[in-house]
């Protein structure tokens, strides 16, 4: 990814080009194409306005005209350039300049290494080009190498959207100090219960906590069955294990890569206490059969919802269809945040109560710890980021279906010819898209041919959880799975991956499997 910076001299050229033939046209022309991202510093506000206006003032000369309205030409010229491109913050560092000949050229060399090492910035001021990097002028600037480039999940190109929105939110927990449950953590709360529609939600510190605590909130412990996927993380064996229960694997669909529901009946024992089904992908697994076969034997249902949070059901939100809806809000999740993070969600406030008491360390008033609990509070500053990412969340899946689409229309040719599977999800179904996920038979070529275009791929999962050491049990042989850990390979996706990248991704996979 190429960043350029522009010094206030080049933003006002860039804000009042007018032919073609300019430099900085031929450099915002190239920059576009390319998808160079361009930023403007925010500590250069004042300046670029001032020689704005300056310079307008110069063309009238000598008419009579309002500066007032002068001036609100230029910040309306200034605000539609800057809207095409992105403002970057200054910060304190950036003043620590102030001692030097140029404090300006301080702050964006400082702001300029922030953001990457090999940061441009994009200067008319001469002594600034005799300094050196990161200084450039626009012809250079122009000659930067771009290389076409795909990341597995864009976080980046998502955080630029945004910035704004996370920077205040940052800014505000800092001043309020409030870093463990401060305000926004209730916020949360009520904005996610609100989102699935559910009465409560608990936000936690990871996923992998939250059907931790969920299974401690049902009281599940040693003795205790648990009905569950082995397609899956680890994280949904390993919480059973650890509570001393044991996780009794059912098979996949291999369509769906969820549990299969014809097959939970006749894994139920008098021991049986939950299930346990994982909404794979970002796909829902049908909840409401497996309520019923729950309702049938009093059980209850923990929705591994870690990979669907933002993924409908017959109309009903993911996380809201069942005992306890658990999910993630890891980095590279859907809803993502900037570390670990999780959430529960439920209708029954017992439940509810019971959740925020042991991610508290049990305790229902201070220092009166009612039941074993662990430390398992988000972050404040965590809540704050989602937050600012909720915004645009809706967005995102629409845009993240758009992506599905694409790589499905750009692909299902190469699946009638039977190179490859792609994903189907249920008419019942709306898929939030956390992964991507196909089915070849020589993933390990593929993947290396993939890999060696710049072409990032990943394998959810490689081995069914009864095949873990920490998890084994030899005796299980689920033989949908065997054969699916062996052929699913995901491709990137993100909301923001766009159609050209697509079609380059689309291209070097389908030549890969022909050759
Ligand atoms: C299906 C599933 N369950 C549980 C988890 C655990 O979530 P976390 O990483 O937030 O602990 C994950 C995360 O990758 C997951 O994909």
């Amino acid at each position: 990814m190429t960043d350029l910076i522009l010094d206030a001299g080049i933003t006002v050229a860039a804000c009042e080009r007018k032919s073609a033939d300019e430099p900085i046209t031929a450099l915002l022309d190239k920059a576009d194409k390319e998808g160079w991202r361009i930023w403007l510093y925010t500590a250069q506000l004042a300046e670029v306005l001032q020689k704005l206006t300056l310079n307008a003032d110069s063309n009238i000369g000598f008419q009579h005209v309002d500066m007032n309205i002068v001036q609100f030409n230029e910040r309306q010229q200034l605000s539609k350039f800057a809207s095409k491109h992105h403002w970057l913050s200054a910060l304190g560092e950036d003043s620590e300049g102030l001692n030097f000949d140029d404090p300006t050229g301080h702050g964006l060399t400082r702001a300029a290494a922030r953001l990457g090492k090999d940061v441009k910035v994009v200067t008319d001021i001469p002594s600034r080009l005799d300094s050196g990097n990161p200084f450039v002028d626009v012809c250079t600037a122009m000659k930067q190498k771009s290389s076409l480039h795909v990341d597995f999940v864009d976080l980046k190109g998502q955080q630029d959207r945004i910035r704004s929105r996370i920077e205040h939110n940052v800014h505000k927990v800092m001043s309020h100090g409030k870093y463990i449950m401060g305000p926004e953590i209730r916020e949360l709360e009520a904005q996610l219960a609100d989102f699935v529609g559910v009465e409560h939600c608990i936000c936690l510190s990871s996923g992998t906590d939250s059907l931790l605590v969920a299974m401690m909130a049902l009281n599940l412990s040693e003795g205790d069955e648990v009905i569950t996927t082995p397609f899956t993380f680890a994280a949904t064996g390993e919480v059973i294990k650890m509570l001393g229960a044991k996780a009794v694997y059912v098979d996949i669909d291999s369509t769906t890569y969820n549990i299969n529901i014809d097959s939970i009946e006749e894994a139920v024992t008098d021991k049986t206490s939950a299930i346990m089904p994982v909404s794979l992908y970002g796909q829902c697994a049908d909840i409401d059969q497996i309520n019923a076969i729950a309702d049938c034997h009093g059980l209850s249902v923990i929705e591994d919802a870690a990979q669907s949070f933002g993924a409908s059901l017959r109309g009903r939100k993911s996380c809201g269809l069942s005992t306890i809806g658990c999910t993630s809000f890891f980095p590279t999740k859907p809803l993502g945040g900037y570390g670990d993070g999780g959430a529960c969600f439920t209708s029954d406030k017992q439940l509810a109560d019971s959740i925020r008491q042991l991610i508290d360390h049990g305790q229902d008033k201070k220092y009166n710890h009612k039941q074993l609990g662990i430390n398992g509070r988000m972050d404040t500053l965590q809540a704050a980021i989602l937050l600012a990412k909720l915004h645009s969340f809706e967005d995102e899946i629409v845009r993240r279906n758009e992506v599905a689409n694409n790589y499905s229309n750009m692909l299902f040719k190469a699946e009638e010819k039977g190179f490859l599977r792609l994903p189907k999800i249920m008419e019942h179904n709306e898929s939030v898209w956390a992964q991507y996920t196909i089915r070849v038979d020589n993933r390990h070529k593929i993947q290396e041919i993939l890999n060696k275009s710049g072409i990032p791929t990943a394998i959810h999962y490689p081995t069914p959880l009864y095949r873990q050491p920490a998890l084994l049990q030899e005796e299980v042989v689920c033989v949908n799975t065997e054969k699916v850990v062996t052929e699913v390979l995901s491709l990137p996706m993100h909301p923001y991956l766009n159609i050209e990248t697509q079609e380059w991704i689309s291209k070097t996979l389908i030549q890969a499997l022909e050759s």
